[in-house]
């Protein structure tokens, strides 16, 4: 038998600190809803103490996950451990992770504190953190960088205080692949508490060896690694849950654990998370990237097709990419509709919501003969599931360019229920129609990120657009698919401002925490 080799998703917490990557409480119940259908063992819903917005956030997750444990991040104080114990009471299945820094450089500048003090607050944390649950993990912050007497120190009073999972953080992506095996290795034998603990990884991407790093420990002992799905994560982001899971699945001769994740549903997390976010994934990205499994090379596909083994080393279809077939058409009805995006990993709220998104579906299936998967997907990412709260929809909108000529635009949006209607001219169709759409709503935020994505192949493919906005700290992304890219860039402007007006609690987590 095979060791478990647990997988905790961090996206919703260290990937949303990513600059930009800002999500509404109902897109992190979208991504944590896939997770769990990934069958992920853990997934960390953000730090209920950073805002009262990411409370909510994670107590909605904690309710709505049943089969994965949801995990809160608190820093080793009182008021970030009561806050992590409130918002993760709904959960069947709750931890609290808590850390504090224990390199020199973190205890003497960011903490200003003796390491006898940090040793009192982790051990005191984790106690507190026992109450709420008996699942609680520590992480020594920077450990990477720490002494390794002193994380030997610390890591056995908090196994000792009740820690079951202990962390080891490579928090500025510092470590070697070699060096980071040995680390855990030598904790594993120093500490004498250690087989009373899970050792878990979580490292980060700076100089590009975070997966690396992350296996060689996992070779090492490690039981648990840290992940985010496309690898989004602060600066150069974390090791990608992806190649984590299908490195240790590929190489089962190698291994001598395995995860039990739904490699099916790899590919559609991947793109609900770079929709969601606007992190466009890069085309030779491994696992997830369009070109992933393409062989161009003529030499290439002659080997492919004699023999699929000669150049694949992993099947397309097992990480979920057979899933953008083409499935629904004009004549399909509502339920084949709910199904598919079921399967897909939607859930409607309620009737109103489903009869919604299926009068879309049908207008776009007017005008587009075949509808795909990402077809779907992208008709649920630009309204979500919040509609009952969107204060804007646009009603109309009419653009000219021609060459020689200063491209004009003619918006009319509903607002609040009344239309308002608002033309201006601009460097192209899409600036023409974002000044519009500003003369009427008048929100003053600054276009952070404007990008246009095809959907699918051909020239009647859907253009996909993301907009990134933000006003005073509060970033929001944007989403609008539409055969016509202006309509689609209106679109996605619209969503992005319904988002401005309505997530007015939820700074972005870069603005609200001192990590
Ligand atoms: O990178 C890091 O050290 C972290 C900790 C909070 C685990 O994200
Ligand atoms: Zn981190």
């Amino acid at each position: 038998m095979k060791d478990h080799l647990i997988i905790f998703d961090t996206t919703l917490r260290d990937g949303e600190q990513s600059p930009g990557a800002s999500m509404t409480q109902d897109e992190k119940i979208r991504i944590a809803r896939l997770l769990e259908k990934m069958r992920v063992d853990i997934i960390e819903a953000g730090f209920p103490a950073a805002s009262p917005g990411d409370f909510d956030a994670v107590k909605a997750v904690a309710s709505a996950v049943k089969n994965s444990t949801v995990c809160g991040l608190a820093r080793a104080n009182p008021r970030d451990i009561e806050k992590a114990g409130e918002a993760l009471k709904p959960a069947k299945s709750s931890r609290v992770h808590t850390f504090i820094a224990t390199s020199p450089i973190h205890m003497e500048h960011k903490l200003r504190m003796r390491p006898d003090e940090v040793v009192e607050h982790a051990v005191a944390s984790v106690k507190q953190a026992r109450t709420y649950t008996d699942d609680v993990e520590f992480s020594p912050e920077d450990a990477g960088r720490s002494e390794i007497d002193f994380l030997c120190r610390i890591i056995e009073a908090t196994i000792d205080a009740g820690a079951g999972t202990i962390n080891i953080p490579d928090t500025v992506g510092y470590n070697l692949p070699n060096q980071f095996a040995d680390l855990i290795q030598a904790l594993r034998e120093k500490i004498p508490n250690s087989d009373k603990a899970v050792f878990s990884v979580h490292c980060h991407n700076d100089l590009g060896l975070a997966v690396a790093n992350s296996l060689s420990a996992v070779m090492s002992g490690a039981r648990q690694v840290e992940c985010t799905i496309n690898g989004l994560g602060e600066r150069a982001g974390n090791a990608s849950l992806e190649e984590i899971v299908m490195a240790v699945r590929t190489r089962q001769d190698k291994f001598e654990c395995d995860t039990r994740i739904d490699t099916a549903q790899i590919v559609p997390a991947s793109r609900l998370v770079s929709n969601i976010t606007g992190f466009a994934v890069q085309p030779n990205k491994a696992i997830v990237g369009a070109n992933a499994f393409a062989h161009e090379a003529g030499i290439h596909q002659d080997g492919v097709i004699k023999a699929r083994e000669t150049y694949e080393i992993m099947r397309a279809e097992d990480v979920g990419w057979s899933a953008n077939r083409m499935v629904l058409g004009k004549h399909s009805g509502r339920n084949a509709f709910k199904e598919r995006l079921k399967f897909l990993g939607f859930e409607f709220g309620s009737d109103e919501e489903l009869n919604h998104a299926f009068t879309r579906f049908k207008a776009l299936a007017d005008n587009k003969h075949e509808i795909f998967d990402d077809d779907l997907q992208a008709l649920v990412t630009e309204s979500g599931h919040e509609e009952a709260n969107e204060r804007f929809s646009l009603a109309d909108l009419q653009s000219s360019s021609a060459m020689g000529k200063s491209p004009t635009a003619k918006v009319s949006i509903d607002v609040d229920g009344s239309k308002k209607t608002a033309e201006e001219s601009g460097n192209g169709a899409v600036d023409a129609t974002f000044r519009a759409i500003e003369k009427i709503i008048e929100s003053g935020s600054m276009l952070q990120l404007y990008s246009v994505n095809s959907i699918t192949s051909g020239t009647d493919a859907q253009g996909e657009v993301s907009v990134r906005l933000e006003r005073e700290g509060q970033i929001v992304n944007g989403h609008g698919a539409d055969l016509d890219i202006v309509v689609a860039s209106g679109k996605a402007y619209i969503n992005a401002l319904n988002k401005l007006y309505h997530t007015k609690d939820r700074m972005h987590p870069q603005l609200t925490q001192a990590i």
